[in-house]
């Protein structure tokens, strides 16, 4: 049996009389890459900063990568990697340098990060960029950056929230190709996205709408019991129901 990567019980946020997440269910397997998917408002980040021990629900439970959330939270973020919605890069640093600070926030070694770096850079596309200032990089660069700042330290589960904002096709094909190949190596992909195509990318996809989870499966499997053609129709239906 495949182990369970991300599992959320009852998972609960409210801030003031407004509930954000409302008793979020969810398993993910080690390996999946699973679609977060919702309109805007829906929950998607607080859900992720749940999971990811930044929040503390109002309720409900969570495990990630076999940790309770909550609980040892050093050792949790040891094996979890998150990008941030705005990500967290820092501009007046270059690309290196960058790795450097995240490297040494997880507790890497100086020569862990260089060795993890080298490896990381080419398959990143940003080899021949180490010196550039990461204000100076196009959006789709620091977007690939900011992914390697987040798998420097190998996590078991990278959550990313809209990594691929704003940038062109070709430049998010690129990122799903390192998304693939991180699954690939046995890591727990957890993805919002608000592009439909790339939600047909996932291996299982859900679709949040006011806190709650609407719906769940393969994007094959929603779009046949709903009727709907594409992905996006499912979308729209549950959202505007
Ligand atoms: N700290 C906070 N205090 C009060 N309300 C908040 C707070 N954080 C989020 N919210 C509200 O909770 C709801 C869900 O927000 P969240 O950022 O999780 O949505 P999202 O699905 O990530 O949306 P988007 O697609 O725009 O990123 C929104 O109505 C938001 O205004
Ligand atoms: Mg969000």
């Amino acid at each position: 049996m495949t182990p369970v990567a991300v599992l959320a019980r009852g998972l609960t946020r409210r801030f003031g009389a407004f509930t954000a997440v409302d008793h979020l269910d969810l398993e993910v397997s080690a390996g999946e890459i699973f679609g977060f998917l919702g309109a805007n408002g829906a929950g998607k980040t607080t859900a992720i900063r749940m999971l990811c021990g930044l929040l503390p629900p109002t309720s409900g439970q969570a495990s990630v990568a076999g940790l309770e959330v909550g609980r040892r939270s050093r050792d949790l973020k040891r094996r979890i990697g998150y990008m941030s919605q705005r990500f967290s890069l820092y501009d007046d640093l270059t690309v290196v340098e960058n790795l450097a600070f995240f490297g040494g926030v997880y507790g890497l070694s100086a020569e862990r990060i260089g060795q993890r770096s080298a490896l990381l850079l080419p398959q990143l596309g940003l080899d021949g960029q180490q010196a550039r200032l990461t204000a100076a990089l196009p959006l789709g660069y620091k977007q690939r950056l900011a992914l390697g700042c987040a798998l420097l330290h190998e996590p078991a589960v990278v959550f990313l929230d809209e990594p691929t904002g704003g940038v062109d096709p070709l430049a998010r094909r690129r990122f799903w190709d390192l998304i693939y190949a991180e699954a690939a190596a046995g890591v727990t992909v957890f993805v919002t996205t608000h592009y439909m195509d790339e939600a047909e990318y996932c291996g299982r996809v859900s679709i949040m709408v006011q806190g709650r989870i609407a719906a769940l499966g393969t994007p094959s499997a929603l779009k046949e019991s709903t009727g709907a053609r594409t992905l996006q129709d499912v979308f729209l239906q549950l959202v505007e129901r």
